[in-house]
């Protein structure tokens, strides 16, 4: 087998076969296959597509090319993905009240892309927290604690860490069958039984239609399954932020408010139990998604999930106190500025995408690789649609690093808003379910 046969043969829309794709996969994780020929691969796959039987060959061989965790414990394991949002801090939740109910979730997550924010960034704001942990690191705590949220490392499909980078430089990104394959050769890579995912719509989603979420769930799905991981997937509401905060520390606080039962964020906790239904379902630790989201509920109200948030934080080197201490622990930004809103009415649609970059552009998420990032900076009590405001009602809270910075996301944000007349409904949250 040879790179080029196989990327003529793409070319001309003929499909590889298994047998080739886990030959490909193979070179990429060991070199074999050059960066030209990675290069050529990804766009005849941008151009001409694998099929279905061609995505669940690409994903399992890309899982397949690094190490694949294998566990042998008395519950199920278990995950989600979420294709990334604005204020979509749903995993520091989930994990560990799914962790309550009896499963185990080694959840491998990522930072920051583009204009979304990234789990690890949101943990990294905990002072001492480090989501760069080996394999046997992340195997102990998911066995010790219930859940362990951490990076990937180099082990974990390197294929697809060879792939993605080059796609990256070389425009071929968007591909289903390259997305589909690339986020689940990570995820499946933990050895899961069970996988839900959160697949975002609207403007500070990356799918920004119902269709073209729609095809991304539908392929995800079917991939997930056709490699032997029971999965399914809610299409969910991202036309406006989850939380009300959107930025690292900011996020935390509004989880830990969530988990301690301080104030309680309605729409975090009705996707929080309406992911883990479905995966304690999946896990056959419920008998369906409406008994497992009970169950969810029931862990984060009896403060199970927030006991074992605080031993993960422990055990990846936060404080041991977090649960107890979390607002004295977290770092806040020094300048803090309203939005006030031009005129009074009703919040008729939010540009998602655009508060997103607005908190990039404080310095809470990267504008290339391995910037920076500051933690304390972002965006809280951000207005939802339909809410009434007023020039004396701000849209939102400005946590910025200095005076300049503050300004500039201030106009930012004020622009992502339109202000109607009318009594507008809030969007449902979770729009579709795929099985
Ligand atoms: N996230 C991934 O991990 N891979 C993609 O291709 C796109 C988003």
């Amino acid at each position: 087998m040879d790179a080029r046969t196989i990327n003529a043969h793409l070319r001309l829309g003929r499909r590889p076969s298994a047998e080739e794709l886990k030959w490909f996969a193979d070179g990429l994780a060991s070199g074999a296959v050059t960066d030209a020929q990675a290069g050529a691969f990804a766009m005849a796959v941008c151009l001409q597509g694998l099929g279905e039987e061609g995505r669940v060959a690409l994903t399992r061989a890309m899982r397949d090319s690094g190490e694949v965790l294998d566990w042998d414990l008395p519950g199920p394991v278990l995950d989600k993905h979420s294709t990334g949002g604005i204020g979509d801090c749903v995993s520091l939740l989930l994990a560990p009240a799914l962790a309550a109910c009896g499963a185990y979730v080694p959840m491998i997550s990522g930072r920051g892309l583009g204009h979304t924010g990234g789990t690890l960034d949101k943990l990294e704001a905990i002072p001492g927290f480090r989501a760069d942990v080996g394999t046997e690191r992340l195997r102990k705590i998911t066995e010790e604690v219930g859940c362990a949220i951490v990076a990937a490392n180099a082990d974990i499909a390197p294929a697809d860490r060879r792939l993605y980078a080059i796609r990256d430089v070389s425009g071929t990104v968007e591909s289903i069958d390259l997305i589909t394959a690339s986020i689940l050769s990570k995820k499946l890579a933990a050895g899961l039984e069970g996988l839900v995912l959160d697949v975002k719509v609207g403007s500070g989603a990356f799918m920004k239609t119902m269709e073209e979420a729609e095809a991304l769930a539908r392929s995800l799905v079917s991939t997930a399954q056709g490699a032997g991981c029971m999965t399914t997937a809610l299409i969910t509401d991202m036309s406006q932020p989850l939380a009300t905060a959107a930025g690292n520390a900011l996020e935390v606080i509004e989880v830990m408010e969530t988990l301690t039962g301080t104030s309680v964020n309605a729409a975090l906790w009705d996707l929080t139990v309406a992911l883990g239904g479905e995966l304690l379902a999946l896990g056959g630790l419920a008998a369906d998604p409406v008994d497992g989201a009970g169950r969810i509920g029931r862990a984060m109200e009896g403060g199970q999930a927030a006991e074992i948030f605080g031993d993960m934080v422990a055990e990846l080197g936060g404080p041991v106190d977090f649960v107890e201490r979390w607002p004295d622990r977290l770092p806040s930004a020094p300048v803090v500025r309203e939005v006030a809103a031009d005129n009074e009415g009703f919040v008729a649609t939010i540009d998602g995408e655009a508060l997103g970059l607005a908190v990039v552009g404080l310095g809470g998420g990267r504008l290339k690789g391995g910037d920076k990032i500051n933690p304390s900076v972002g965006l809280s009590e951000i207005a939802g649609i339909g809410e009434h405001v007023a020039p004396d009602m701000p849209l939102a809270l400005v946590h910025a690093a200095t005076e300049a910075e503050a300004e500039a996301a201030v106009a930012a944000v004020r622009a992502a808003f339109t202000i109607g007349e009318d009594v507008i409904a809030d969007p449902p949250l979770i729009h579709e379910r795929i099985a």
